[in-house]
């Protein structure tokens, strides 16, 4: 099978979900942000996870990356497997040898990420210290390679430079750059280039591509605007309120979406060629944890198709047609089975 920038890929998976709840505690109960999601992520490939805001993308994220708030937020069931290993139940202590080495995630705000007191070559050194044995002068040369694959010139003298002295846009090429320099086999990538403008975006996109084609990574790409999606991602998953609703390929997910969520996302006739809009916005919000309705689809007191069984059963996320999932009553495969316990 040829992945969406013309390479074979393998259908080896490398990253599988299996059944995720994860909550946070408010007022000392525990409230499900994500909430029994399963998905895979083969090797090479990248997956899209689309949504409002709110949907639980980021905290899926973090969840996979182990950087939940310590008492805040918690994996309450589930597995996450990468590589054959569980992930999940590593000691902070090793799941520190797989962060920035075989995973590793960048953000919307390379700010928060980036430390202000130290120099970019500092901190890019101190990802490679981290996980190789390397020589002072070796990494300071592997720094400024690094720095020259994402794009950024001059590179011997941005290496010296903090991260005030950058445009938005070239620290969000030395995150990636760090995320990088232990040529991880997955990235995730929450919103990378909402904070940019429209030429920067298109560059920084470029560059992930680039690398991911150049690395045979995989992505987790996150993010809201939908011609990101159409440019970048080979499968699709749609969030709505911490569950799945839709899963597909990105050609499938645009000529044919199913879910009403879905189709309202992309406006109404959503052309692939055509599509450069960010999500739509939907009338209502999303429910917050606390609200969370207990039956029926999440989405019903705001889907325009909504029938009164949709308020009292919950959809199952199957397979509705090969290939594509869906989480919506009005496709059978979606209605519970007898006996089936629903979440
Ligand atoms: N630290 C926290 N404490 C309590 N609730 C939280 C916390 N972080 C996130 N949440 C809640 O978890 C849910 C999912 O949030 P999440 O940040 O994953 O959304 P998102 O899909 O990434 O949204 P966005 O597109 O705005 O980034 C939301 O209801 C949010 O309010
Ligand atoms: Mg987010």
């Amino acid at each position: 099978m040829n992945n969406k920038h013309g390479t074979t890929k393998g259908e080896t998976i490398l990253l599988e979900v299996n059944s995720l709840e994860t909550a946070f505690k408010i007022d000392g109960e525990y409230y499900n942000a994500v909430d029994n999601v399963s998905f895979k992520v083969k090797k090479g490939q990248v997956l899209g996870i689309v949504g409002e805001s709110g949907c639980g993308k980021s905290v899926m994220s973090l969840s996979i990356m182990h950087l939940l708030p310590k008492g805040i937020g918690q994996i309450r069931n589930g597995e996450i497997t990468f590589n054959g290993t569980r992930i999940d139940q590593l000691s902070e202590k090793d799941f520190n040898k797989v962060r920035g080495k075989d995973i590793a995630m960048i953000f919307q705000e390379p700010m928060t990420s980036l430390n202000p007191v130290f120099t970019i070559g500092y901190q890019l050194t101190e990802v490679l210290f981290n996980h190789m044995k390397i020589s002072k002068e070796k990494a300071r040369v592997e720094a400024v390679t690094l720095l020259k694959s994402v794009g950024i010139s001059r590179p011997e003298k941005i290496v010296d430079e903090y991260p005030h002295q950058l445009s938005g846009g070239m620290r969000q090429r030395v995150m990636i750059a760090m995320a990088i320099a232990c040529q991880p086999q997955l990235l995730i990538a929450d919103e990378p280039t909402t904070a940019l403008d429209v030429t920067v975006q298109a560059q920084i996109l470029e560059l992930l591509k680039n690398i991911q084609d150049r690395n045979d990574m995989s992505i987790i790409l996150i993010t809201h605007d939908l011609g990101v999606v159409a440019e970048m991602c080979d499968e699709v998953i749609v969030m709505y309120a911490g569950k799945i609703v839709e899963r597909t390929n990105v050609e499938e997910l645009f000529y044919n979406p199913k879910h009403p969520y879905t189709k309202l996302l992309m406006g109404s006739i959503p052309k692939m060629e055509e599509v450069v809009e960010k999500l739509a916005s939907i009338e209502g919000i999303v429910p917050s944890l606390k609200n969370m309705p207990k039956v029926g689809c999440r989405f019903a007191n705001r889907c325009p198709v909504a029938t009164p069984e949709c308020f009292e059963i919950t959809p199952v996320l199957a397979e509705a047609e090969k290939g594509h999932e869906v989480a919506c009553l009005l496709f059978e495969t979606s209605k519970p089975k007898e006996g089936m316990i629903q979440s």
